[in-house]
């Protein structure tokens, strides 16, 4: 960090919005572990999984979950929690075999998951094209509904520093949001499509306050 960086950073450090933040931050987090604390206190035994059809049975319609940045953190938990709910998770992510490995943590806890693996950058319009059909493609030759129930809008980045896309983009403006932007637009056909109410979910931060 050169002397600039520091004085900026010491400069936001005096700064309203950053107290502000910091003071939201931490009462949100003690809020969060006392009430997973109270859940533990009265939450006797795990929910078992509900599972209620295989992708092999003609017409049935198992709902279909799409989460971006599936292979760690938030994502990775949104997976794992969905295909105990009975969703085929479909999860996005960069690289394949890192996508592998979250599938293969998912079927270690829950064997019976539907799990499907497809890259995407979000940072390539190209790539997020190409997502979408081979998506279609897959649902097509699965025998499964040409739609999707639910959009997780989770892959996201901390950047310290700008740096810029393939495409000319901020990488964090890129990633957090006009990754999201293109893949929800180009994905909303196949939401329309859903026989359900289909839901997005966009997982952000407190820290688009301090912007
Ligand atoms: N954890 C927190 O305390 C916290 C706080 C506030 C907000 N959030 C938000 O919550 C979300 C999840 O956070 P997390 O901590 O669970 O994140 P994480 O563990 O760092 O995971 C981020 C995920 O995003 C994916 N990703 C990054 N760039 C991508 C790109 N260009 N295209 C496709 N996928 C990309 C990564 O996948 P690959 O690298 O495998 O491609 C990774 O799976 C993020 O949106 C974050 O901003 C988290």
């Amino acid at each position: 960090m050169d002397v600039k960086e520091l004085v900026e950073t010491l400069h936001f450090a005096c700064t309203a919005e950053f107290w502000r933040m910091a003071i939201f931050w931490t009462l949100s987090l003690i809020f969060s572990y006392l009430q997973l604390f109270a859940q533990s206190l009265f939450t006797q035994k795990p929910i078992p999984p509900r599972k209620t059809a295989t992708p092999t049975t003609t017409g049935t319609r198992i709902p279909v979950c799409i989460i971006t940045g599936a292979t760690s953190g938030l994502g990775a938990a949104a997976a794992y929690a969905l295909s105990r709910e009975g969703f085929y998770v479909v999860l996005a992510g960069r690289s394949s075999h890192m996508l592998l490995k979250a599938m293969d943590d998912i079927r270690a806890q829950n064997k019976d998951a539907l799990l499907k693996a497809f890259e995407v950058d979000l940072l390539s319009f190209q790539s997020i094209v190409k997502f979408k059909g081979s998506l279609q493609q897959w649902l097509l030759d699965s025998n499964l509904h040409s739609s999707v129930q639910l959009l997780i809008n989770n892959a996201g980045i901390l950047a310290t520093s700008c740096r810029l896309t393939a495409e000319g983009y901020d990488q964090m403006m890129g990633t957090n949001y006009i990754g999201a932007f293109c893949l929800t637009q180009i994905l909303l056909p196949l939401m329309e499509n859903s026989p359900v109410p289909a839901r997005i979910v966009n997982v952000t931060s407190f820290t688009h306050r301090s912007g």
